[in-house]
């Protein structure tokens, strides 16, 4: 569904990414680790078109995002969830969630679907009206993912949910998480540090160091600490 190839970019003349190759399919979870700086959160937004390549390639669904803007890549089904659940505080919970729709049209099916995320998570519910920035970090990355839910992605980007957050609330936003992977018709490409929470949901796993990936194994083929091995491996991989 998504295939990236020889894929480099960066911002301005510093290139981040180096010739990176991988595919995220059908209905799978694909998850990236590795140490801060390497280009996570990078990558994410190269697929979102809010970073511009140098070179290689990117085709979601048989056709190149190159050409794509940043909304027309929502419209065409990816979303990106991005680092630090960056909810507009001042705005209701609510008006969060439907900011998330902007690329729809179809305003009943945008309400039924702001009802039926609140409906899954009751602890923003009770919230709806308050200003999104009084909710907990928790609340505030759960709300973050509603967000990107509400363009109806077939490919949702998800940037590090458990960041910051307290064991406790990682736990609750991953149980979310399954039960939105499993309830949605979607693949997921998922950038997370918390190696053992990324394996609980993933089917595939990779190491992303120094802008390369360096590793690529099935989830039930590894564990955290051969993963945890790559994070300062600067080369010798394979391919995703
Ligand atoms: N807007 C930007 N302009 C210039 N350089 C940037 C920009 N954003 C990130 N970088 C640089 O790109 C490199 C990779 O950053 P990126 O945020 O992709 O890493 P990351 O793997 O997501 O790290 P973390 O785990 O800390 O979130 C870093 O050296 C960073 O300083
Ligand atoms: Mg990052």
């Amino acid at each position: 569904m998504l295939e990236v190839r020889h894929l480099s970019a960066g911002y301005g003349v510093t290139e981040i990414l180096h010739d990176i190759s991988f595919e995220v399919r059908p209905g799978e979870v694909l998850a990236v680790c590795g140490p801060n700086g390497a280009g996570k959160s990078t990558l994410l937004r190269v697929l979102a078109r809010q970073v511009r390549t140098s070179a290689g390639s990117i085709s979601y669904r048989g056709r190149s995002l190159l050409g794509d803007s940043p909304s027309r890549v929502v419209t065409r089904g990816v979303a990106l969830c991005p680092e630090n659940r960056r909810v507009f505080p001042r705005m209701s919970t609510e008006a969060n969630l439907r900011l998330g729709a902007y690329t729809r049209s179809d305003r009943s099916a945008i309400t039924a679907d702001v009802e039926r995320y609140l409906a899954a998570w009751p602890v923003i519910e009770r919230r709806r009206h308050s200003p999104a920035g009084l909710l907990s970090g928790g609340e505030q990355q759960i709300l973050a993912i509603g967000r990107a839910m509400m363009s109806r992605p077939s490919l949702l980007l998800l940037d590090e949910p458990s960041l910051g957050l307290a064991p406790v609330l990682i736990d609750q936003v991953y149980e979310g998480l399954k039960d939105l992977v499993a309830g949605n018709d979607m693949s997921v490409l998922l950038v997370e540090q918390n190696v053992t929470k990324a394996l609980e949901l993933c089917d595939r796993i990779t190491v992303l160091t120094e802008g390369r990936i360096v590793f690529a194994a099935d989830a039930g083929a590894t564990g955290p600490d051969e993963v945890g091995s790559h994070y300062f491996a600067r080369s010798g991989g394979t391919p995703a």
